[in-house]
Parts: C-alpha cells; structure tokens; sequence
C-alpha cells in the first residue's frame, strides 16, 4: 500500500467539544481503484477532492453504497471498532446487489487499521465520542451507458463526531404516502439512493414539525418497517418488537446487537411484523412503551412521539427505559468499558509502523 503523509495535520483548526455531524473529516483518507476486473493496489493519502469524469456513471445512475462503522478510544487510548467484519460483509452485499464487484477483506481490514493508526489523534475519548467511518464504493466509468460499469473506486474516509440528532425530543411522522423500500428492491442495501430517496418526504415532515418519518411497507402503508436511516424498535409492556430483516429492511449491526444484547439482559425480543393498527391500539391501552431507532451514527435514539393521519401521539416518560438501560450497555461495550461476552470489540493495532 502507499501511503502519503499529510503535509500539515488540519487537527488543530478542529473545536472537538462543538461538532456536528459528518461536516469535518480527518487528515488521510483510503483509496482503491478497480478496472478491467482487478482491484489495484490502494493508497492512502492526504484527505483531499477527487478528480472525476463529469459523465462518470455514479453522477447518472447512482451505482454506489457505503457503510457507517465507528472507531472508540479507551482510557488508555487503545482504539477498538465494533463488529467492522460485519460492516465489511455487508458493504460486499450490497455491492452485489448493485452490481458492482466486491472488496478483498485483507485490503479493507489493512486499510482501515493503517489509516485510524494515522488519524487516531482525532479518536477523541470521553461519553459520546468517537469516530464515524464511511467506508463506500461508487461507479467511476466514463460514460452515460446505462449498464454497470467496468470503473470503481473504494474509498474511506473519516469523520470525528459527538452524538449524531441534536434534538433531544424526536417525533417521527408515519408514512402513508411516500416508500423507502419495496419487494424485490434495494431496501436491505446501504444504496446511496436509498438515502436520497428519502430527503423530499423527510423535508416535508419536516415542515409539519416532525424529525424523522417511520417508513412502512410500500404494498398498504401499514407494517412499520423503519425509522428514518434506523431500524425501529417497540417496547410493548416489557416486551422488544423489531420487524423481520427482508429485502426492504436493512440488516442492522446495532439492530441485530440490540437484539443479542437483550437475551443476555432478560429482556424479551419479538421479531415479528407490527403495523400502525398495533400501534395505535397498543397506545390507547397504555401497553405501548418505548419506540426507538437504532444505528451505527445514534446507537439508540428514543422517539418521543408520532403523528399519524393529522393525530399526535406522545408517549409518557418512562424511568427503566430499555432504550437507555440498552445504549449504555453497547457504548460501554463499544468503547471498553464493560465486559463483551460477545466477542463484538475489535482491537486496532495502531502502533504498527506506518511511516513511510
Ligand atoms: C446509521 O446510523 O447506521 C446510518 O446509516 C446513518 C447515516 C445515514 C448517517
């Protein structure tokens, strides 16, 4: 691998205790070019612009995916990661789906381990810090075919953060027109589209006071199946319901973590399909709980209320809540500070020489 130091590190212009989310990227970043079949050998180098083919085939036809992972700094500054083989797994998944090649794991795993030993002066310790990985992959061919290309790069880059919402009441709006994924569709991929997708019906929930939409199923509009980028969850009495991973769902590390997590805890997990009527009976009962969303960039982020055919609905404040009694366990596990009976954390060796 080649690797080019930065000439200046930017890390002191960097006001850590006032981030915001994703806008600010460290000094280095990862490389990989394919064509003609082969992935090359990758680079790291400066964090810097791209030169692109304005008729490059991800301007067109958006063939490109990416990946959120998270690196931790321990109080004895030891860097971990959180299950990156299956942030790995998945990256390739969803490339398969969008037909583009995959990766070879040892180039990602060096990849990675050598650029967060370069940049690990921007892992910041302390409650809520850590930093946010974007690992991706897009279409790089010239040309305005419409067929999968036959360019590709592979990039990472990384982005010190805090806490990803800012708000700390999140209300969700229940989707009864717009659709995030449909059968036989991109849904389970992290597809770049699929974000974007999003953005307009999120703007106009927006506009009507919400954070966030709860995306349903595209046939009826009635089984819940996201919140927002998340995967969701409900606490019905004491009991976890998440709907089933399918081709619409994204397999989420932190939803399937949550899931694993609560076993061990004692809570009872049901994953099973719910739908709006569930839910809204479920409220007027009071056995409707909790709803959270769940994901690498939040972990866990409570969802105070919904909205759902011109009615709000708030949900008491709750004091055992799994959502909190659920993200302290995995950020004490992410970040090393409680046992991981699961054999989740990962240890990155950032000592190994990189100074070429
Ligand atoms: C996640 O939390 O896993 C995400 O994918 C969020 C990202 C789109 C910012």
């Amino acid at each position: 691998m080649k690797i080019t130091h930065t000439k200046e590190s930017r890390i002191k212009n960097v006001d850590f205790d006032n981030l915001s989310f994703g806008e600010i990227f460290t000094d280095h970043m990862f490389v990989c070019d394919y064509k003609d079949g082969v992935w090359n050998t990758p680079e790291i180098m400066p964090y810097q612009p791209i030169q692109m083919d304005p008729s490059s085939s991800v301007f067109h036809y958006g063939q490109a995916v990416f990946e959120g992972m998270k690196a931790y700094k321990d109080e004895s500054n030891e860097v971990w990661l959180f299950r990156p083989d299956q942030n790995f797994e998945r990256i390739n998944k969803s490339s398969e789906r969008l037909s583009m090649p995959t990766f070879p794991k040892e180039l990602f795993f060096n990849g990675l381990e050598k650029l967060l030993s370069l940049d690990k002066e921007w892992i910041k310790k302390g409650t809520g810090n850590s930093l946010y990985i974007r690992p991706f992959v897009f279409a790089s061919q010239a040309g305005v075919q419409a067929s999968a290309s036959n360019a590709y790069k592979f990039m990472i880059i990384c982005s010190p953060v805090s806490s990803y919402y800012s708000s700390s009441e999140v209300h969700v709006q229940v989707a009864e027109k717009y659709s995030r994924a449909a059968s036989g569709g991109v849904g389970f991929a992290k597809a770049a589209g699929n974000y974007a997708a999003q953005f307009y019906p999120t703007s106009l929930a927006l506009k009507e006071g919400f954070q966030q939409i709860i995306w349903t199923d595209a046939n009826t509009h009635e089984y819940l199946e996201e919140a927002g980028t998340m995967n969701i969850f409900f606490r019905i009495n004491d009991t976890l319901v998440t709907t089933p991973t399918s081709d619409r769902i994204l397999d989420g590390i932190t939803r399937k973590s949550i899931l694993r997590l609560s076993e061990h805890l004692g809570i009872k997990t049901d994953v099973r399909p719910i739908t709006i009527h569930e839910l809204l009976s479920a409220k007027k009962d009071g056995s409707l709980k909790e709803i959270f969303g769940a994901g690498t960039a939040v972990v866990v982020s409570p969802i105070k209320g919904f909205g759902y055919q011109n009615e709000r609905y708030v949900l008491e404040d709750i004091e055992d809540s799994f959502a909190q009694k659920l993200k302290n366990h995995m950020v004490a596990i992410q970040t090393n500070a409680a046992e991981d009976p699961f054999g989740w954390r990962y240890p990155v060796n950032t000592t190994d020489s990189v100074s070429l």
